[in-house]
């Protein structure tokens, strides 16, 4: 199914995902998604922009015969992740002509990943431009948006940004265009939390950039294309910035019932104190809402039983991810419990090393909570807003 005509002569013809629940074996998708890739007719040349994913290659080859394409000059890879690039080969091979134009970085990984012959590629640097007779492409180098070699194309006469996985989101939809804001607002803030997180200091490098350029149309590679980009460059602009929120996210898992008392106890202390709480019980909890919980809290704190003298590895599980997507939270703490003794409290906060947090006095208690125990998650809790006060969040 080709989704259709962004403009007159540009394509959509990459493959909707339905059914895919899981990116990387990792990622949870709830809504699918899709492997967008741009086909652009110049008056000399035709270009595309990506490929798909290599399961879905049969269709995008059957997208690209029904856009009565008789051939491609140029494919243009934005990204060697195999979600983009896994279909190159195909596409080589129905289009002998074709070469893969693409930046230094990304044809040495797309050299490893897909065993291409050299002699297909096309180097390209930063700034660089190329013909397509009436349309011209400029390639902008934007690395770590996610993977190192990461580029964005951009189409000078019609104004369209083709930024790969920028600004994309995992949504499989019948829709070409954004229609409803709200949706795909909460489905690219997932995206954002689950894999560009970590890369703040580059997006907002890229942003600028694409100010410079003010782009009419964006066109990602995952979900449906932007006609009015402000509202996603805005969010991201709001996602990026040191400002953080009055939110406590509790990650935390219960065996016996003593660290869910805790919880419930300090949940219900934040809540008298105007405190936004979102606890994630992490044997239900899916892991992409737990993300982006954090792209704005101000707070983490963990809860955990002790299990074989650590935390339970489903909560050191989190706090390897929390620790890999760097989220700007300033404080964080553990609560625990435990039977005999343990290292729970010191496994945990080693396990978020790369944080920039502040640790508030961790709450540990042995067996199940006692009144004094409540108290200390009482201080707890004061020690929050306190803190939040302080940062003129609460
Ligand atoms: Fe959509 Fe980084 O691949």
């Amino acid at each position: 199914m080709v989704l259709g005509e962004i403009e007159r002569d540009i394509y959509q013809v990459g493959v909707i995902d339905w059914d895919r629940r899981l990116f990387d074996e990792l990622i949870p998708l709830p809504d699918g998604t899709s492997y967008n890739a741009y086909l652009i007719k110049g008056s000399n040349k035709v270009a595309l922009v990506d490929t798909a994913d290599p399961t879905k290659e049969e269709e995008l080859i059957t997208n690209l015969e029904k856009v009565g394409v008789d051939k491609i000059n140029y494919v243009i890879a934005n990204h060697a992740e195999q979600d983009h690039s896994g279909a190159i080969p195909r596409v080589l091979e129905t289009y002998p002509e074709a070469k893969v134009v693409t930046n230094k970085k990304c044809r040495n990984m797309l050299l490893d990943l897909l065993r291409l012959p050299e002699e297909r590629f096309i180097e390209v640097g930063d700034g660089e431009t190329l013909s397509l007779g009436n349309k011209t492409l400029r390639f902008i180098v934007a690395p770590w948006v996610h993977w190192p070699e990461t580029m964005f194309t951009y189409l000078e006469e019609d104004r369209i940004l083709f930024t790969c996985d920028f600004l994309g989101c995992h949504l499989a939809t019948s829709s070409l265009f954004v229609e409803d804001e709200t949706e795909v607002y909460q489905a690219a803030k997932r995206y954002y939390a689950e894999i560009m997180m970590p890369f703040k200091t580059f997006i907002r490098k890229h942003l600028s950039k694409i100010d410079e350029l003010n782009p009419r149309i964006i066109a990602p590679s995952h979900g449906p294309v932007y006609r009015d980009p402000g509202f996603i460059l805005e969010a991201y602009r709001e996602w990026v910035s040191d400002t953080v929120s009055n939110v406590v996210v509790i990650p935390y898992v219960s065996m016996h019932g003593s660290t869910e008392k805790m919880v419930n106890h300090l949940i219900e202390a934040l809540i008298g104190k105007g405190i936004t709480v979102k606890p994630f019980n992490l044997t239900k909890t899916d892991i992409g809402t737990l993300a982006m919980s954090l792209v704005d809290a101000a707070t983490v704190v963990f809860a955990s039983p002790t299990v074989l003298v650590g935390p339970h590895p489903a909560v050191l599980y989190v706090a390897h991810l929390v620790n890999a997507l760097k989220p700007k939270l300033r404080f964080l703490s553990v609560v625990s419990s435990y039977g005999w003794g343990g290292k729970t409290v010191e496994q945990i906060i080693g396990a978020v090393s790369s944080l920039k947090v502040e640790t508030l006095s961790p709450v540990v208690v042995r067996g199940h909570p006692k009144k004094g125990d409540l108290e200390k998650l009482d201080n707890l809790a004061d020690t929050i807003l306190e803190k939040h006060k302080e940062l003129g969040i609460a």
